[in-house]
């Protein structure tokens, strides 16, 4: 039987290549969305009724509902969900706009809740399925300029994690995939960034120009990102990994958060257990 694999945007980054990869596959249905259509004229070539496109911005309710209603009657089942559409923000704690930084929290965390929402019920009654939540490895480990993107991605790790003890019972997988820098959109166009102009604050300024100048240069290739998500999903279904760090700065960040944060968990482990009375 046909599998069929749903991702949010899709126009561009990791979300095309995904798209273009599952286009080609046999026994693949790719339910592609896009805030706008006309971003996926590149799968026409690949089509041969196996792909439905979808309008899909994730931060409006109807247009979630409809894609769902789309992807449920165009194909049997929904059994891969990948929430991929997501948004950056560069700057700091005091200076972020809250309103910029509150939509991207709409975009990156409530559009994902919304459409995982609205799918788990095929999942659950199909007894299969798996939600692949990009993150990022800034959803573990925190850099400065970024504390809401770091908000949205610790969110959709949180999330994730106990949604996946909720949802194991019934054979559906969760996968928090954790990228560091890739050659994707990411940095340039969807991320806003905002200087610092605080005096405290200016010598942050050089890290933050080094991202607006690194965009499109990053060390991940986003093509290769897709084959290895996808071939955990197709040939790792039963191990799938709740955390999959990729890239080497995600792999060695992730190691170096938790082999810290172990280090003090133990040291502060009598304190901690004291407080127990
Ligand atoms: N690239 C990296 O270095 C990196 C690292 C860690 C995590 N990530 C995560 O990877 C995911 C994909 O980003 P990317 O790197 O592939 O960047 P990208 O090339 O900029 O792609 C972002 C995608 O999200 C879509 N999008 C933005 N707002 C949306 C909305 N309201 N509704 C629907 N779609 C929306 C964009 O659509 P439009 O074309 O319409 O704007 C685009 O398709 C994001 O969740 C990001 O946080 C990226």
């Amino acid at each position: 039987m046909k599998k069929t694999w749903m991702v949010t945007g899709t126009s561009t980054g990791f979300g095309k290549e995904l798209a273009s990869l599952l286009a080609q596959k046999e026994n693949i249905n790719l339910v592609a969305t896009a805030r706008n259509l006309t971003d996926l004229d590149y799968l026409d070539q690949y089509d041969q009724g196996q792909i439905k496109k979808v309008k899909l911005d994730v931060v409006n309710h109807d247009e979630v509902k409809a894609a769902v209603n789309e992807a449920t009657s165009a194909f049997e089942s929904i059994d891969v969900l990948v929430n991929n559409a997501g948004l950056g923000y560069f700057g700091t704690f005091e200076e972020s706009d809250l309103e910029s930084v509150k939509y991207m929290m709409d975009v990156n965390v409530w559009g994902l809740v919304d459409l995982t929402r609205l799918i788990l019920p095929t999942m659950r009654k199909q007894k299969s399925g798996a939600i692949v939540n990009f993150s990022s490895i800034g959803g573990l480990y925190s850099f400065p300029t970024l504390s809401f993107y770091h908000a949205t991605k610790y969110a959709v790790e949180g999330i994730s994690e106990s949604l996946q003890k909720e949802v194991e019972p019934m054979n559906i997988k969760v996968m928090i995939v954790e990228p560091s820098g890739f050659r994707t959109d990411w940095a340039g166009r969807s991320s806003e960034k905002i200087l610092p102009e605080i005096g405290d604050y200016k010598f942050l300024t050089e890290f933050l120009n080094g991202n607006i100048e690194g965009a499109h240069n990053e060390p991940g290739d986003p093509k290769v990102a897709a084959e290895i998500i996808f071939d955990q999903v197709e040939n790792n279904y039963e191990a799938l990994p709740l955390r999959l760090p990729l890239g080497k700065a995600a792999s060695n960040l992730a190691i170096e958060k938790y082999e810290e944060s172990l280090k003090n968990f133990k040291s502060l482990r009598e304190i901690s257990v004291s407080a127990d009375k």
